[in-house]
């Protein structure tokens, strides 16, 4: 695998396997033991200039649980990057004092900036509206566990801001190695980007576009998002779409009783509450995929030796 995580489409399906295989060993690795210290001698550096909760907590969970140590940066205003120092300079100062780091940045393309410039590992922990790679994995992760997703073509309906959500990009680009059908749910303004209707139009990945949420029903994995109000320019449009969809439990009845629901969270109205304590929701479970994915990623591009994960 390359040093840094970019985007989701510099993986090969034999390295997204061998991901999934490794997240899978760690999490059997920490069901009979709380912390796997292979990272002691490691340092991870978490540089958050936009919020976030899952991510950042994730990584340094997925740090401590290996035995590393973790240093941080959130947000601009308490950084030196409020004083004019430019990103180039921050990073420079990262290469020094640690052995990886996760970037998370409004700007498209901030992580691959930041991997040409210094010469440790980078992790894109979400780049603007652009794309996620590691919630990708762990998604995929997700529906490996609930899906044959080896073996079956998997039907996904994305629901909401397709246009913004930064998780979708990554998980059609992941799921486009499976054999898979994907059903975009959202109002036309918030429809799926030209760049990515071209990646799956050039791999013949049939999918259908729509705004009807009874398409839903249809689907093997509901992958519902949150409206994006952070990337909208206009807050009229925001309010427009916010409340635009709502699955609960009167919709889930309608659907395949064996759906997943899936959502990278945060939630707002899009998921009611109503749903979280049947089988099918699956949210809370995904976000805790993400501390055995982000644990193998860790472990993966820090090149070590694995033996401690069979003890
Ligand atoms: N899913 C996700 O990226 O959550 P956070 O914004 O809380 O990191």
């Amino acid at each position: 695998m390359a040093r840094s995580v970019l985007t989701a489409d510099q993986f090969s399906k034999e390295q997204l396997v061998h991901l999934l295989d490794l997240s899978s060993r760690v999490e059997k690795a920490l069901g009979r033991r709380r912390m796997l210290p292979i990272l002691n001698e490691y340092i991870l550096a978490t540089l958050f200039f936009e919020p976030s909760t899952r991510t950042r907590l994730s990584f340094e969970s997925a740090m401590h649980r290996l035995g590393g140590r973790v240093i941080t940066s959130v947000g601009m205003q308490f950084s030196s990057l409020s004083k004019g120092e430019t990103l180039y300079d921050t990073l420079k100062m990262v290469e020094s004092y640690a052995d990886i780091c996760v970037i998370r940045h409004p700007m498209e393309g901030a992580s691959q900036i930041a991997a040409k410039n210094i010469s440790i590992p980078v992790i894109n922990g979400g780049d603007g509206a652009s794309q996620h790679p590691t919630q990708g994995i762990l998604d995929l992760y997700t529906i490996h566990k609930y899906k044959k997703l080896m073996t079956d073509k998997i039907v996904i309906a994305f629901v909401g801001d397709i246009k913004y959500g930064r998780t979708i990009h990554s998980l059609i680009q992941y799921m486009s190695h499976f054999t898979g059908e994907f059903i975009f749910i959202s109002p036309e303004e918030l429809r799926l980007p030209e760049k990515y209707r071209k990646y799956l139009d050039e791999k013949r990945i049939p999918y259908t576009e729509t705004e009807d949420i009874n398409y839903l029903k249809e689907a093997d994995v509901g992958y519902i998002t949150r409206v994006q109000e952070e990337r909208f320019l206009d807050h009229k449009e925001y309010e427009k779409f916010k409340d635009f969809y709502v699955v609960n439990s009167e919709m889930l009845a309608k659907c395949r009783s064996d759906i997943i629901i899936m959502h990278p969270l945060p939630r707002l109205s899009e998921i009611s509450t109503d749903i979280d304590d049947k089988p099918q929701a699956k949210f809370f479970d995904q976000a805790r995929n993400g501390l055995y994915v982000r644990m193998s990623l860790l472990l993966d591009l820090l090149g070590v030796p694995l033996g401690e994960l069979d003890k």
